[in-house]
């Protein structure tokens, strides 16, 4: 169901990746900045709870500029990949990458929405989103979505920033979600809007919260472990159909 903090969040977004659009050139620099350099291995843990088989066919939403993509891309020598986004330029940022690292043949990169997939039902052996389930005005719709394109018992893998709430390091690290990135969000994106990622930081539901979302919708075994001291979540989950 929606919240007053999809709202802001389509406000920035215009639900079809506008947002994006005018950030796409200084993204990846803006993610590597704000995250101390570790998005890297945050998507790197992701890819290795895919479990693809030989060959398979991963679904990347959300892709963006298509790291996540690229990363199972190169581990996985066989495996076919897809990614899929709203924003026209970050794809645009995405295919160029991929061109660069002679991933044309196995990776394409295609315009939509993860709440209406234009995809069969059981077409992918993995289904994937890092750091966009956030940005999706309706996550229900979303995770309904990759349950029914994902085969029966394929993989399903949820990356999120969370704001980390126990620990020495969660105040420090608070203060540097609600203080520090959304300037230096500003600054190297030229946008004000760079709050958004704060707002939709401190928005989004408990990892308790998002695990039983993710039941509801009927994915099984579900799974939720954080990294880097609670700064991301990395929910797991097998397809129930
Ligand atoms: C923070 S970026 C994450 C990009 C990439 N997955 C990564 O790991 O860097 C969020 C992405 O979500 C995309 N997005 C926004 N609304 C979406 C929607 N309804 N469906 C799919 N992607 C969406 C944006 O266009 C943007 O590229």
């Amino acid at each position: 169901m929606p919240t007053s903090d999809d709202a802001a969040i389509k406000k920035v977004d215009g639900g079809d990746g506008q947002f994006f659009d005018a950030i796409a050139r200084r993204y990846d620099l803006l993610n590597r900045i704000m995250s101390l350099g570790q998005d890297g291995y945050w998507r790197n843990k992701a890819v290795k709870s895919l479990e693809l088989p030989e060959g398979g066919h991963f679904l990347d939403l959300a892709t963006g500029t298509a790291d996540l993509a690229i990363a199972c891309a190169k581990r996985h020598r066989d495996a076919r990949v897809t990614g899929l986004d709203p924003s026209a330029e970050m794809l645009a940022i995405g295919r160029d990458k991929v061109a660069s690292a002679t991933l044309s043949e196995r990776v394409e990169l295609v315009q939509g929405d993860a709440q209406a997939l234009p995809f069969e039902d059981n077409s992918f052996d993995a289904v994937a989103i890092s750091f966009g389930i956030r940005n999706v005005p309706d996550r229900r719709k979303a995770l309904q979505e990759m349950n029914r394109v994902a085969r029966p018992g394929g993989r399903i893998v949820i990356l999120e920033l969370s704001e980390p709430r126990r620990g020495l390091l969660a105040s420090p690290a608070r203060f540097y979600i609600h203080h520090v990135v959304p300037r230096i969000g500003s600054l190297l994106s030229g946008s004000k809007e760079y709050r958004y990622l704060q707002e939709s930081i401190a928005a989004f539901p408990t990892a308790d919260a998002f695990a039983n979302l993710m039941r509801e919708v009927g994915l099984t075994n579900v799974n939720a472990r954080t990294l880097s001291f609670g700064a991301v979540n990395l929910f797991s989950a097998h397809a129930g159909h």
